[in-house]
Parts: C-alpha cells; structure tokens; sequence
C-alpha cells in the first residue's frame, strides 16, 4: 500500500543497521547455501552491482562479506543523476550491469535480463522503503558517461538505473 516515488529528502545520513538492511533487502544472500540473493537474476548470473553514493564517498556492495568496499572518497551524489534532489538524498543506488559475468546471451537479452534483474532489485528497495518509512524515487535520468567516468567503470559495465533513498524531509 506504502511503495510510492517520493522526491523530497532530508539530508540526514541512514544508520548503519537500515543501510546494512537496506542493501540486503535490495540484492543480498538470502540463502547461504546457494548464495543465492532476494532479486533473482536470469540463470542466476548475478549480473547487476550495487553501489552505494553517500555524503562519505562512493561504495560497492559486496554482498558475500555483507560490506561497502570504498571506491572514490567523496561525495559524487550530485553526479548520480540530472534532478536537483539527488545531492540531498542520504544515499544514491547505483545499478549497474557487469556484462562480462552475463554470458554467452546475445547483446539484446543480456541488455534485456540486466534491465529486469534491477527492476527487482529496484522494487525490493520500494517494498523495503514503504516499511520504513523512506522516501525513494527510481531514477534513469542521468548523464550516463559522466558518472561512469567518476565511478570509474570498464567498458563492459553499464549503469542501468538510480535510486535515490533517505528520509523524507519533514
Ligand atoms: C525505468 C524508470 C525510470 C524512471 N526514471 C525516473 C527519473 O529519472 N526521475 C524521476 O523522478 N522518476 C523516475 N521514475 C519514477 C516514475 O516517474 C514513477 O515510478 C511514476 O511516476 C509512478 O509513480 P509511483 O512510483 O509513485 O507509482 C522512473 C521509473 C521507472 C520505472
């Protein structure tokens, strides 16, 4: 009943324990057994990284240690997408597919299956927001180019969508 797009943040940081939720909710090992994760993936490719963008810098989530491994130390929020709010969320997801882990697929499906492997994820983040009382917006307005370059991603990975999260501001 609760998920919706919501646009306006409150600049203040998440607890660690709602960000460690957070990223579990939107792409971590739900069985340990298998490694297999709350988003499903085509073939279980596993295909779609999340990084993290916060006032503190730029993180990878890696979900096997269940940690954020630093990748640039400063705050790149505002490069994450072309609406003004993205600066004041507390965290700014990044999706973004790895093609080198998508097979032997042909480009389309391996652009199709990347595109619905974070639409779970995306909606795993909803679900997870509309319990806590976040506010977050979906996003694929974002000058792609640029913030590949910041993020610093290979060729063969591709930013599929943003998603901002954070308090509503009140
Ligand atoms: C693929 C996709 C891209 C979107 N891109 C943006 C975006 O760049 N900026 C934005 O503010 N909202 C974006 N949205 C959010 C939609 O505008 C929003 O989901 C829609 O208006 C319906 O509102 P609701 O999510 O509250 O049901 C996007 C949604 C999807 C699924």
């Amino acid at each position: 009943m609760k998920r919706e797009s919501s646009r306006v943040f409150s600049s203040d940081p998440l607890p660690n324990n709602v960000l460690s939720n957070l990223l579990w909710a939107a792409a971590g090992i739900n069985r340990r057994e298998s490694g297999k994760r709350t988003a499903p993936t085509a073939n279980n490719r596993q295909e779609i990284d999340v990084y993290a963008a916060m006032a503190k810098g730029l993180y990878l989530y890696e979900a096997k240690a269940n940690l954020l491994k630093l990748i640039v130390a400063k705050d790149v929020r505002g490069m994450t997408g072309k609406q003004p709010f993205v600066k004041d969320a507390a965290v700014n997801l990044i999706y973004v597919a790895d093609y080198a882990k998508s097979g032997a697929a042909s480009e389309e499906d391996k652009a199709l299956y990347a595109a619905a492997a974070t639409g779970f994820i995306s909606q795993n983040v909803y679900l997870y927001c509309a319990s806590e009382g976040l506010a977050t917006v979906v996003r694929a307005m974002i000058d792609r180019p640029a913030l590949a370059e910041v993020m610093k991603l290979r060729p063969n990975q591709k930013i599929i969508l943003a998603q901002s999260v954070g308090y509503p501001k009140k």
